[in-house]
């Protein structure tokens, strides 16, 4: 399930973190001291709250996945944003001490990576708040996974979002945390490096269906009404009709999609 792949891979990179148990993901020894430092931080445990992680997790085990994720980001938007400087000091340290895992590609260092590198789209798309007071990320994540059950296995995930409703990819959340992502990318392009499968054209292809599923104003900048209701927003942005034949065209650079842009909704 690659959809909420950045904000899955957060959660569990930090419940591994929270929990202390490195021992299966192969780090090597300093890439793994680096980790049990940023747990201890309390500096980073005052904005991102990583020694609580682990017990949350499993006084939710009862509770079904959304139950988990709703707790989660209770905990994490109820802190203080991190500083962009203290950010920025954790990735260079982080860096330096996992250098060879990263060049590995140990899937734990590099979700750790991605999570600091985009630590700030990341946070602020967690804390969105749909018009029922949901957590749009939850919201997202649930009709992306109701999409993908309902569509044929092994289907191309271009046909799946082609076919997809409007009513369920043009939503104020998913406008919210596009925008989000797209404009930290205007101004960070070198934190999306960070994502493994990431392209530029990959990018370029997911904007190009949705603006062509949801009208150009969906991705104008603006973060917009979270709170509004779907159905009037829909009303209000109007969109073109699907353009299911340019995603269709687009197959190969598309499945990335998943991983890429949808991927952080
Ligand atoms: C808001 O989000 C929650 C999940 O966080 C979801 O259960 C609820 O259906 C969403 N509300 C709307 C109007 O989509
Ligand atoms: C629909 O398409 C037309 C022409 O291709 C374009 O001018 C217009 O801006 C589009 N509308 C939206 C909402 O994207």
């Amino acid at each position: 399930m690659r959809y909420i792949y950045i904000i899955t891979l957060v959660i569990l990179a930090s419940t591994t973190l929270g929990s202390a148990q490195f021992d299966h993901f192969d780090l090597s020894q300093s890439c793994m001291d680096e980790a049990q430092k940023l747990i201890g931080s309390e500096e980073i445990n005052a904005c991102v709250p990583i020694s609580s992680f682990a017990s949350l997790i499993s006084n939710s085990k009862s509770e079904n996945e959304e139950a988990a994720m709703k707790t989660m980001a209770d905990s994490i938007c109820g802190l203080p944003k991190c500083s962009d400087s203290l950010v920025a000091s954790t990735q260079k340290d982080f860096r330096a001490a996992c250098q060879q895992d990263l060049k590995a590609k140990n899937d734990l260092a590099n979700s750790i990576d991605a999570a600091i590198a985009l630590y700030s789209p990341l946070r602020d798309s967690i804390c969105f708040k749909n018009s029922t007071d949901g957590y749009c990320f939850i919201e997202s994540y649930t009709s992306l996974k109701q999409i993908n059950d309902k569509a044929p296995k092994n289907q191309s995930p271009v046909l799946t979002f082609a076919g997809a409703s409007n009513e369920q990819v043009c939503t104020p959340c998913n406008k919210a945390i596009t925008n989000t992502f797209n404009n930290y990318q205007k101004v960070h392009p070198e934190a999306f490096t960070a994502i493994q499968g990431y392209s530029d054209k990959d990018v370029e292809t997911a904007k190009n269906a949705l603006t062509g599923k949801c009208g150009e104003s969906f991705l104008d900048g603006q973060i917009g009404d979270t709170k509004q209701k779907p159905s009037e927003f829909q009303q209000q942005s109007s969109p073109n009709k699907s353009d299911a034949s340019s995603l269709i065209a687009n197959g190969l650079s598309l499945a990335t999609f998943v991983g890429s842009l949808i991927a952080l909704i």
